[in-house]
């Protein structure tokens, strides 16, 4: 029964999108119809400007973090719920019920999930994917490195078979996710991070 109310509970988290809200309360405007059309902190920077941006980015992460809670408080020493939790709250954001299925790529999730469950192997994972991001501007390129990373560094910390499998699923999501992002970059026409408000 923790099972399911974790994964439950964890979903029903993921699935408050706080970029389309924000663009709703604030701007008027459905956020998947501008920019990328990506319900998430980097297209609310693109589209809204730096302050919504950084608030949609704590939000969406506080979303990771409150599900792995939720997972502890249901049982303070599985591993299994709050990975479980943490897993429906990406995707969640991804497909968020309370939003016709239409989220997020899951980054900002998933950095509050794993900065909870994982924080050392996490931060050298997300040190390398921010590095890229700082000299390529590529956002999607430093998400999907992260992603791509963070098994190979749990393996290296010597952290739990549970945490390393949990780890492949959430980067598989990530690449599918970012499926249209790594053709742009392979066509070289990806976006690059920029503070300068636009609509492409
Ligand atoms: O986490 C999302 C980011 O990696 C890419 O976002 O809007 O450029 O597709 P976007």
């Amino acid at each position: 029964m923790n099972y399911v109310l974790a994964v439950v509970i964890g979903y029903l988290i993921g699935s408050i999108s706080f970029s389309f809200i924000w663009g709703r309360l604030f701007q008027g405007i459905d956020i998947r119809k501008h920019g990328s059309g990506n319900a998430g902190a980097t297209n609310t920077l693109r589209v809204m400007g730096v302050g919504p941006a950084l608030t949609v980015l704590a939000l969406d992460i506080a979303k990771g973090v409150l599900a792995v809670w939720v997972g502890w408080w249901l049982d303070p020493v599985s591993l299994l719920l709050p990975i479980l939790a943490g897993f429906a709250a990406i995707v969640g954001h991804n497909w968020p019920v309370f939003f016709a299925f239409r989220g997020g790529k899951g980054i900002a999730t998933m950095i509050g999930v794993v900065a909870t469950l994982c924080f050392v192997p996490g931060l050298v994972a997300g040190l390398v994917g921010i590095a890229s991001i700082v000299v390529t501007r590529f956002v999607s390129l430093g998400s999907l490195l992260f992603a791509a990373l963070l098994p190979v560094s749990l393996w290296a910390f010597g952290r739990e078979p549970e945490l390393i499998v949990f780890s492949l699923a959430l980067a598989a999501l990530a690449f599918y996710r970012h499926r249209s992002n790594i053709v742009k970059l392979a066509q070289g026409k990806e976006n690059k991070l920029s503070f300068r408000r636009s609509n492409r």
